[in-house]
């Protein structure tokens, strides 16, 4: 995901752009994970963790490969945990691990869809857009996710 630089709002805010509209960052994550960690979950606790974690669609995809599955599924909970950190809470007032779902788009770059009670207080933030970037080797995976405001008024109007 090519994410650029644009120039500073006064105040010291930054817009971002995703390729076609700036964003006002409001918050960020960054998580890293042991990949045998989440292994050793799924190993021991099955379907009960998978799907309490993850969504269908997360589980379709990351079991689509055999060889990187570990991975991705701690590459997902890096992203969960990353979005977390950007809305500035842990897990609690309500919000559930699928509530932050990873999905992709066309060329496999993954974006976040919120649901539930995290688009709630995400939306009670102001944040209407998000970016994320995973990367996982044999034993680690990470996630940073931005989390912004895509507002072209408010640009406009600098
Ligand atoms: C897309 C690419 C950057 C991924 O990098 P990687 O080192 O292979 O793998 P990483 O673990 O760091 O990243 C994998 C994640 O990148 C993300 N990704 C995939 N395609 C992407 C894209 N077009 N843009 C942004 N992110 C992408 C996915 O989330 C993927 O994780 P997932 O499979 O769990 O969904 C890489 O495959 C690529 O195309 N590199 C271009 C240069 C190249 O071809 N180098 C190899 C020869 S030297």
């Amino acid at each position: 995901m090519r994410q650029t630089m644009e120039r500073p709002f006064a105040g010291g805010e930054f817009v971002m752009s995703d390729m076609t509209q700036p964003m006002q960052v409001i918050g960020v994550g960054i998580d890293l994970i042991e990949v045998p960690r989440i292994a050793r979950m799924i190993d021991e606790h099955g379907a009960r963790f998978l799907d309490r974690v993850f969504t269908p669609a997360e589980q379709t995809y990351a079991n689509a490969s055999p060889v990187q599955r570990a991975q991705r599924f701690a590459a997902r909970f890096a992203a969960k945990e990353a979005a977390l950190k950007a809305l500035r809470m842990g897990l609690r007032e309500g919000i559930s691990w699928t509530d932050i779902e990873c999905i992709h788009r066309s060329d496999g770059s993954p974006m976040l869809a919120l649901h539930g009670r995290a688009a709630e207080i995400a939306q009670s933030q102001g944040i209407n857009a998000w970016l994320v970037s995973l990367t996982h080797i044999q034993d680690m995976a990470a996630a940073t996710v931005t989390a912004g405001r895509k507002d072209l008024k408010k640009v406009d109007s600098q």
